[in-house]
C-alpha cells in the first residue's frame, strides 16, 4: 500500500443506524464428506469438538427470527453432519425463518431427506462440482459423488421441494459449463448458479490451479446467455463471473453489515463469511452476547459499515454507495488492508496488477496439485 493511502484518513465520521438483516448464514459445522479445493470456509476449520450444542443453535434462530431475518441459509460444511439437523431444522421453521438447506447432498437417506422436509426445509440447494462423475471426483475428492448427487436431486425433486444448484466454476471445469447446464435441467432444478470461483479460504490457497484464463470466461458468459434464452420457463439461471477480470468490484455480500451475516460453528459472529481473515476484527460470539447487540454495536459490524472507513479513491467516488468499496476481504489478501478500495476496481492504483496477475497464473500449463481441503491440511 502507498504512503499516500496510509495518511489518508477519512473525516467523515457518521454511520447511520443499519435497518435489520435479511439473511442470516449459519454454518452449523465444518465437517464435511467432500473436501472441495475451492472451498469458501477458512483453512482452520472449527473441529466438533467446539461446535455450537443444539439449544444454543435454536436460541441463534429464534434470535434472529426477532431481529428481522427472513431467510436462513443452513450450512456448514455438510449440515446434515450434524446429528440434531432435524430438530435445527423444525426449530427454525417454528420461528418463522424461510429456511435453505445448502448441501452436497452425500450421505443423506431417503429417510432423513423426509425428516428434513417435514421439518420444515423451504428449499434445498445441492452443490455441483462438474458435469460427470470424473471432474466431481477430481474437484470434490469423493468417489462416487456425482452419481450420489444425482439420486439426491432426484428425491428433491420427487418430493415436490424447489432444488437450486450450485456450480463452482474455475478452470478445471469451466468447459464443462454448457453441460451443467443441460445437467440441471435433467436433474429437474428450478435454478442453476453458475458461481465463478471467488477467492476466499481454501480457494485462496489454490488460485493458481483454479484460475481460468479470460476467454474462457468470455466464453461462459456468452453459453449462460444463449441457454438463458432457450430455456425461458425451464430453468432460471444466475451467474457470477470472476472480479479479477471486471472493472468494477462487486457490492460484497449486500454491503459489510447491512443485509447478511455470518455464524461460525463455535458461535463467532461475522459481517461476511470470510471475515475472520481480517484478524485485527474483534467479533463477538453467541455465546456472550444477543444477536441484535452483535448486528448494531458488535464492533466488527461497526468498522466498514457505510462509508465513513473510507479512503480515497473510495471516499470521493460517485459509486461507494453502489458498491461500498468492494470487498474488505480481498482489499485485505490482496493489499494488506482492509480498509483499501477492492483492488478489482478500475480506481485502484493495483487494478491492472491483479488482471495480470490472474492471466499469468491461468497461463501456466501444469499449476502443480491443488490442496484438498480438511481438518490438517489447512
Ligand atoms: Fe467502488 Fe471505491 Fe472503486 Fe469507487 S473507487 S468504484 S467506491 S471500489
Ligand atoms: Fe468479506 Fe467480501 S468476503 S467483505
Amino acid at each position: 500500500m502507498s504512503e499516500t493511502l496510509l495518511a489518508d484518513r477519512p473525516t467523515e465520521a457518521v454511520t447511520p443506524r443499519p435497518q435489520p438483516p435479511l439473511g442470516l448464514l449459519a454454518e452449523v459445522t465444518h465437517r464435511c464428506p467432500l473436501r472441495c479445493t475451492y472451498c469458501s470456509n477458512p483453512l482452520q476449520l472449527d473441529p466438533k469438538s467446539v461446535e455450537l450444542d443444539t439449544d444454543t443453535w435454536k436460541r441463534v434462530f429464534s434470535e434472529a427470527a426477532e431481529l428481522g431475518v427472513i431467510h436462513l441459509h443452513m450450512s456448514g460444511g455438510e449440515p446434515t453432519a450434524r446429528r440434531d439437523i432435524v430438530e435445527l431444522m423444525r426449530h427454525a421453521a417454528e420461528v418463522g425463518l424461510y429456511t435453505n438447506l445448502i448441501t452436497s447432498g452425500i450421505g443423506i437417506t431417503e429417510e432423513k431427506l423426509d425428516a428434513i422436509i417435514d421439518a420444515g426445509c423451504d428449499h434445498i440447494q445441492l452443490s455441483m462440482q462438474g458435469a460427470d462423475a470424473a471432474i466431481t471426483e477430481a474437484v470434490g475428492g469423493n468417489r462416487g459423488a456425482f452419481e450420489k448427487k444425482h439420486d439426491f436431486a432426484r428425491a428433491v425433486v420427487e418430493r415436490g421441494v424447489p432444488l437450486t444448484l450450485n456450480a463452482v466454476i474455475h478452470r478445471m471445469n469451466i468447459h464443462q459449463v454448457p453441460l451443467m447446464i443441460e445437467k440441471a435441467v435433467e436433474f429437474g432444478a428450478k435454478r442453476l448458479e453458475i458461481a465463478h470461483t471467488q477467492y476466499y479460504g481454501w480457494a485462496l490457497k489454490n488460485r493458481a490451479q483454479l484460475m481460468p484464463a479470460r476467454e474462457d470466461v468470455d466464453r461462459t458468459i456468452e453459453e449462460v446467455e444463449t441457454a438463458r434464452e432457450r430455456l425461458k420457463g425451464t430453468l432460471v439461471i444466475d451467474a457470477v463471473f470472476p472480479d479479477y477480470y471486471a472493472r468494477y468490484p462487486k457490492l460484497c455480500n449486500g454491503g459489510w453489515g447491512t443485509r447478511t451475516f455470518s455464524v461460525t460453528p463455535s458461535g463467532k459472529v461475522l459481517p461476511c463469511h470470510a471475515a475472520e481473515t481480517i484478524t485485527h476484527l474483534d467479533f463477538w460470539n453467541v455465546r456472550d452476547h444477543s444477536l441484535a447487540e452483535t448486528w448494531y454495536d458488535g464492533p466488527a459490524f461497526t468498522a466498514y459499515r457505510g462509508t465513513s472507513w473510507m479512503k480515497e479513491p473510495c471516499r470521493s467516488c460517485e459509486r461507494k454507495h453502489v458498491d461500498f468499496g468492494g470487498c474488505r476481504c480481498q482489499a485485505l489478501a490482496l493489499t494488506g488492508d482492509a480498509a483499501n478500495t477492492d483492488p478489482v476496481c478500475i480506481k485502484s492504483p493495483l487494478h491492472d496488477s491483479i488482471g495480470a496477475m490472474a492471466t499469468t497464473e491461468s497461463a501456466v500449463a501444469e499449476p502443480g496439485a491443488a490442496t484438498y481441503r480438511g481438518f490438517r491440511a489447512g
